[in-house]
């Protein structure tokens, strides 16, 4: 049976009524596994238990406006980001439901936050005050929404346990605020016993609270680790990788209940098409440096994308792209907007400008897993895909096909 070939990205944007590309390096956004992924999240979790996914750093590069509105039709409760201009992208985008900022902000947004009904963050003294004297200067308004982050062992942020109650007894008598959440983060989920202290800790902390008379307000631990280890949901979970349906690198999959692990699937690839196939004689050198020279008359692919995408240089002559479901090296440094492949050894016809590069995802039966990047650059699987800078285009799709298209200058579907 003959498969027919699958239509160029500018047939496909333009059969969707959306602009063309500003240059043929992309990113694709499956929407579809991103939806299944919280379906698969929230089974986990306990249908009834609220979900927070994290958008924070463009979700993670997936575009966090995009990303924040498919999930909220698709029954996320709310949303995490960790700034303030974060939260308020979001609303001005139209996102209606909570928005925790969770980490520390100035106060001098105390008043918008409350305005915006944005939950902001404490976890420390030096901060808190400053936010209550703000709240209180804006108290005509609603109060501002403040939940305490728990030092359990992080060591990053929050209140020491001894001290909890005590800050929490401070918020709930301050005018123009309102106790709304007490949190903590796992340092490591994997870790069993690690976990099981941090969790004591902040059973006792919440212990403390309701000692102090102090009702306990909703209460949020679990990130992906933590979901897909089970970790105790309480009234809230904070999933952010699992969402874009990468597993934490330090979770050995392989004790994870399988048919958990294939409900995931990545939402993001990265894809281009040459700007150039030129075939180069032996002796070459191919890009700065050179840091490589071609041994043999070669047929040299230059994709239109590079570190100023968040491609990182540390990848130059190490990772690999897939080109008509085969593998072909990248050869030398990687450009700020150009990365080239040496396509010489592809069966078939020469390669040329018309045909698509995948270099993260899946292309016919091969893929590039996150996974695989993270490793040759030593990083983990958060960075490499937090790191596709804004620049590159978004292409949003359903399994109908494209829906959207983000580019600096356009936001289309
Ligand atoms: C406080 C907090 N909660 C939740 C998350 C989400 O973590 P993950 O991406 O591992 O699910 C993060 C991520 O950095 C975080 O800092």
């Amino acid at each position: 049976m003959t498969v027919a070939p699958r239509p160029s990205i500018a047939e496909r944007l333009a059969t969707a009524g959306l602009p063309p590309l500003p240059r043929t390096a992309w990113l694709e956004l499956d929407l579809d596994a991103l939806t299944s992924n919280l379906a698969a999240i929230r089974e986990l979790a306990g249908a009834s238990i609220p979900t927070y996914p994290v958008v924070k750093a463009d979700a993670y590069g997936h575009g966090a406006l995009e990303i924040s509105r498919a999930l909220e039709a698709a029954g996320a409760t709310g949303f995490c980001v960790a700034a303030a201009d974060e939260a308020q992208a979001l609303r001005d985008g139209g996102i209606a439901g909570p928005i925790h900022v969770l980490y520390p902000v100035p106060a001098t947004f105390a008043g918008e936050a409350a305005r915006q009904g944005i939950t902001l963050s404490a976890g420390d003294v030096d901060g808190l005050e400053p936010l209550l004297d703000a709240a209180g200067v804006a108290s005509a308004g609603p109060p501002l929404q403040l939940e305490l982050e728990v030092e359990t062992g992080l060591g990053r942020g929050g209140f020491a346990p001894a001290m909890t109650a005590g800050v929490a007894a401070r918020v709930t008598a301050a005018p123009g605020v309102r106790l709304a959440g007490l949190w903590t983060h796992l340092q490591a989920a994997e870790d069993g016993d690690r976990t099981a202290d941090q969790l004591a800790r902040f059973e006792t902390t919440t212990t403390s609270l309701r000692d102090a008379g102090i009702a306990v307000p909703p209460r949020h631990v679990a990130a992906s680790g933590g979901v897909l280890t089970d970790v105790a949901p309480y009234e809230g979970i904070r999933p952010g990788l699992a969402v874009y349906g990468i597993l934490p690198d330090e979770l050995d999959v392989g004790s994870l209940r399988a048919e958990i692990v294939a409900r995931f699937r990545p939402v993001m690839s990265l894809r281009a098409q040459p700007v150039r196939v030129a075939d180069l004689p032996a002796g070459h050198g191919i890009s700065y440096g050179p840091t490589f020279t071609t041994q043999r008359p070669s047929r040299i692919a230059t994709l239109p994308l590079g570190y100023g995408d968040g491609y990182a240089r540390s990848l130059s002559n190490r990772a690999q792209a897939l080109v008509r479901g085969r593998r072909v090296q990248l050869v030398g440094n990687i450009a700020m907007d150009a990365l080239m492949a040496d396509v010489t050894d592809v069966p078939g016809p020469p390669v040329t400008t018309a045909d698509e590069f995948t270099l993260l995802g899946a292309q016919e039966q091969d893929r590039i897993p996150v996974e695989e990047l993270a490793q040759l650059r030593t990083t983990n699987t958060w960075e490499v895909v937090t790191a596709m800078s804004a620049r590159l285009p978004r292409v949003y799709h359903a399994a109908s096909g494209p829906v959207g298209l983000r580019t600096l200058t356009s936001r289309g579907g």
